[in-house]
């Protein structure tokens, strides 16, 4: 019987997190957001840098306060390596490889990416761990990906977008109906009030299970020109349709991908990560597509959908049950891939 404690750091974007997981459970998960870049419409890259020097202690001690643990109980610190916005990630990869020194315990990177996935196997009353293989979307306002997951470490990505993400989708086009950063959420709750098929976007046409979302930023953005004119005020009078229909739109596009992944590669499992996963429209077409294709969907607790720092912390679990640590000369990687 072992007794492992963890702790998880991330740091790759906007959010600085810190977790605690014991073997499997996770005690404490802390996240720091940052405000500031509200007034921005988007993440500033040196502003979040900065926020996250500022943050990282209050939060690692945070993280170990709500544990009730103290550091020198820990026996490896784990840490997000990237994908990334670089200036973020340096900040959490030279915490971790500093306090790992101090401390004389393993450190272990983990790839933000896989932890989204991965997130779905932290011991949590409720919320069932997918079988192997399955298959994940990781849909966030970084990230768009369709993958195969055939075990912990072993992930093929069959699908993924070629420009902007999904949250981009729903943030750029709240961005042009003068909704706030971030606009995925003020979308979701209008569009519930709205009528879907008020208004009609023309869905990309891309290859295979790769996604592409710019165009219909773009068409939006025309749309709103065009009917501004003829009335000017045709965003305060619709914009609960719009939003109904824009999301239905974007749901659409990813059902479709979806459901031809899972006719390609005959899996039927079907997990979900990434902030965007919060969205009520996509809940009800997952569910939906539970009763028509056969389909049993994972949907992880909202805390460990969006950036959190617990999906870091079980990689590290993970990683550390098969002794795989990383060097103390590890760097950060903006790119990093899965
Ligand atoms: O995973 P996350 O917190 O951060 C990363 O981007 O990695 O995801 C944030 C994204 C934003 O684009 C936000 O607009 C979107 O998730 N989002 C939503 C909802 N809640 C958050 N999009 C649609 N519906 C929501 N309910
Ligand atoms: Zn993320």
């Amino acid at each position: 019987s072992q007794n492992i404690y963890i702790l998880g750091i991330e740091s790759s974007c906007d959010d600085t997190a810190a977790a605690i997981i014991h073997n499997g459970k996770i005690l404490s998960n802390v996240v720091a957001n940052q405000e500031i870049h509200k007034d921005y419409g988007g993440v500033v890259p040196e502003l979040a840098s900065r926020a996250h020097q500022q943050n990282i202690v209050p939060v690692v001690d945070q993280a170990l306060k709500k544990a009730k643990i103290d550091k020198d109980q820990l026996n490896a610190i784990a840490f997000t390596r990237g994908p990334g916005l670089m200036g973020s990630l340096l900040v959490g990869t030279s915490f971790a490889k500093s306090l790992a020194y101090g401390l004389g315990i393993p450190l272990i990177d983990v790839n933000h990416m896989q932890a989204h996935i991965l997130a779905h196997f932290i011991d949590e009353k409720g919320f069932d761990k997918p079988p192997f293989p399955f298959l994940a979307m990781t849909i966030s306002g970084g990230h768009t990906q369709i993958v195969k997951v055939n075990s912990y470490f072993e992930m093929d990505v069959i699908g993924e977008t070629i420009d902007d993400a999904v949250g981009e989708a729903f943030d750029k086009s709240g961005k042009i109906l003068g909704l706030d950063y971030p606009a995925g959420p003020e979308i979701d709750k209008r569009a519930k009030l709205g009528n879907p098929k008020a208004f009609k976007f023309t869905k990309p046409k891309v290859d295979g299970l790769d996604f592409s979302f710019s165009g219909l930023k773009t068409a939006i953005l025309y749309f709103i020109q065009r009917e501004t004119k003829a009335n000017s005020n045709f965003i305060a009078e619709n914009l609960n349709d719009i939003c109904a229909s824009i999301q239905y739109t974007i749901i659409g596009i990813l059902m479709d991908k979806l459901k031809l992944a899972s006719k390609q590669t005959g899996i039927n499992h079907i997990a979900i990560g990434g902030g965007v996963s919060a969205n009520s429209g996509i809940r009800e077409a997952l569910k939906k597509g539970e009763q028509k294709f056969g389909w049993k969907t994972y949907i992880p607790k909202f805390e460990f959908t969006t950036d959190n720092a617990a999906m870091i912390a079980i990689v590290g679990y993970l990683k550390y049950l098969e002794q795989d640590f990383s060097e103390q000369n590890i760097t950060a990687s903006a790119r990093l891939k899965i």
